[in-house]
């Protein structure tokens, strides 16, 4: 196969950022997607449909003139978010889903849920709305391994969650382990999951096997072989439990090669080149439609797009750097061949 054509897809998992950041990288995501799921950790985060609703002018200002890119919103779940304030998601075509981070997961996360409980009232009226929650998945404790720190989520947290909420819809944001597949393939069907680009096409010798790569660091963590064997055959498997969520989060090059570099993985360049390249190892193009376009529209409830795009098997070089100063970005794969690229 030299050609593949495919209903356009949606990214259900994206940073942009704001300001010159959100400016920069945009426009790579909107030449491939017809939507994306913005994620929320801003400085400060985005807790109010206000906020949501102005960040969003926001994007759509900064989209190239003839984009009809849409950008669908989240609001970041704290201590402080209120009932009154899921009612008001209820009521907004816009905002979409709540984010759930535990407090210092992650990159902008400390406004996150100190104690799961405390959120208990929240996700009852998200239950009886029917809002999406979506997850970072990982316990934070420091005496927890970073490479256990997504099972042990599951088996301590999630597990609680979907027995006490059972209508919830959850998706399970970057899944990264064959634990994690297993819990969502047999949760019910109210949970699914995303799966990034680079937990499908590298496991942890990337970031660390002869010498330290900062532009593999993401989280949750890259894993073991095997651990990526599972994601890569949850994705193919046609099961519309897993989609795409490509995670791309910018992180100006300077603090990813620092001393201690930021988390995050920026693939919004090539993302749905780098999938396909994903699917093409495991001689599964014919399945990257369902993941890429079908799956995501149908757990959320939204419809399909209309329009398709194309891939052409044709190798073409990621630059080594988008931007400048000290809002250069190095992308995945700076430097190297991608065998499939959008026409
Ligand atoms: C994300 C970011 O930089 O915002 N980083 C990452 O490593 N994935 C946050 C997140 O999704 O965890
Ligand atoms: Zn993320």
């Amino acid at each position: 196969m030299d050609k593949l054509t495919l209903i356009r897809p949606d990214d259900w998992h994206l940073h942009v950022r704001n300001g010159e950041m959100l400016r920069q990288v945009i426009n790579h995501t909107a030449r491939q997607f017809a939507r994306a799921i913005i994620m929320p950790n801003l400085k400060p985060p985005v807790t109010t449909v206000e906020h949501a609703l102005a960040y969003r002018n926001e994007i759509l200002a900064a989209l190239a003139p003839d984009s009809n890119f849409n950008p669908l919103m989240t609001l970041y779940l704290t201590d402080n978010t209120r009932i009154t304030d899921i009612e008001a998601v209820a009521q907004s075509e816009q905002i979409i889903a709540l984010k759930l981070y535990p407090a210092g997961a992650t990159t902008n996360s400390d406004a996150g849920i100190s104690a799961l409980e405390k959120a208990f009232p929240v996700l009852e009226a998200m239950q009886k709305y029917d809002i999406p929650l979506l997850i970072h998945g990982e316990v934070t404790a420091s005496e927890y391994d970073i490479f256990d720190r997504e099972r042990l989520f599951l088996e301590q947290k999630l597990c609680v969650l979907t027995e006490k909420f059972p209508d919830l819809r959850i998706v399970l944001e970057h899944v990264t382990t064959e634990e994690a597949v297993h819990f969502v393939e047999t949760a019910s069907r109210h949970v699914a999951a995303t799966i990034t680009p680079q937990h499908l096409l590298f496991n942890r010798n990337a970031i660390l096997a002869g010498g330290i790569r900062p532009h593999y660091y993401c989280l949750p963590v890259l894993k073991r072989e095997k651990h990526r064997v599972a994601l890569i055959k949850a994705a193919t498997s046609g099961n519309p439990k897993f989609f795409l969520g490509t995670d791309s989060a910018p992180h100006p090059t300077h603090l990813k090669e620092n001393s201690c570099g930021c988390a995050g993985c920026y693939s919004a360049h090539a993302a749905i080149e780098l999938y396909a390249e994903a699917f093409a190892q495991e001689n599964a193009l014919n399945k990257l439609e369902g993941f890429a376009s079908l799956h995501g529209p149908d757990f959320y409830r939204l419809p399909r797009n209309q329009d398709r795009i194309t891939l052409i098997r044709e190798s073409w070089r990621v630059p080594e750097h988008y931007g400048q100063g000290t809002l250069q970005i190095t992308p995945l794969q700076a430097g190297e061949e991608i065998r499939w690229k959008l026409q």
